[in-house]
């Protein structure tokens, strides 16, 4: 049972289309009734749904991100991109970076600190992703590998509640494994005393509606990013229902 305020975002990855919608309807019925008011629900769909459901979440306790933008400012010849501006255009609130999908697809520390800073700049609020890989955790790395990815994605970043960090261990995203309570607390401990401001850390890789009794008791960390469960509405729901019983 937990008092605290909390984060549940949903990242749809590629998936979901104009029926996967309807999904969104069933959260945010629930929302309007749920007994807590101390949590915030964000959607993280695929570029094509942002401006509708960014429309179907108005007034609601529901807001919406993209799931990456361009690192440059302006307009520009760039086939294929969107940047910060367009998606704060069609009512993205926030934009995850630094997911480790897109790091695997070439993202460097550096491109991912120039995306973080072009997407403040236009009033984004950024969910910035680090974690380790299995063969980094295996070799004991896995706090200098989160230091490295903190200090580089955030250098010269002035940081206030702009920014929310979720810790996604890679090995634990898609696989069905979560880190045992006490190694994710301590995870989750270690980042935040990199910060002199209290940030918000969120936990992500496999959550699910079962585990979600055992990440709730781990006391330090103020939300989930919750991949493939969050696109089945009783799944996500149950998750968040399930955190504050
Ligand atoms: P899964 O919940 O599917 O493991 O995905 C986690 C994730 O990458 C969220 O950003």
């Amino acid at each position: 049972m937990t008092n605290k305020y909390m984060y549940f975002v949903a990242n749809w990855k590629m998936f979901g289309d104009f029926k996967s919608l309807k999904l969104v309807n069933k959260v945010i019925s629930f929302s309007k009734k749920f007994k807590s008011s101390k949590f915030k629900i964000i959607y993280l769909p695929p570029t094509t749904l942002i401006c509708p459901m960014a429309q179907m979440v108005k007034n609601t306790k529901i807001e919406v991100g993209a799931q990456n933008c361009h690192h440059q400012d302006n307009y520009g010849a760039e086939t294929g991109s969107v940047n910060a501006k367009m998606v704060r255009g069609v009512g993205a609130k926030y934009v995850i970076l630094g997911h480790s999908e897109n790091r695997e697809n070439g993202e460097s520390d550096k491109l991912i600190n120039q995306k973080i800073k072009t997407a403040l700049k236009n009033k984004l609020k950024v969910i910035f992703c680090i974690g380790e890989k299995i063969k980094d955790k295996r070799n004991k790395k896995t706090k200098s590998v989160l230091s490295k990815q903190i200090k580089l994605g955030l250098k010269g970043v002035k940081l206030n509640n702009n920014i929310i960090i979720a810790y996604e261990p890679v090995w634990a995203i898609g696989s069905g494994m979560i880190p045992k309570s006490n190694e994710l607390f301590n995870a989750i401990d270690f980042i935040k005393s990199r910060f002199k401001q209290n940030l918000k850390i969120l936990y992500g890789g496999s959550v699910n509606d079962k585990n979600i009794n055992e990440l709730k008791t781990i006391h330090n960390i103020d939300g989930f990013l919750v991949g493939g469960a969050s696109q089945n509405s009783k799944k996500f729901i149950d998750i968040i229902k399930k955190t504050y019983n």
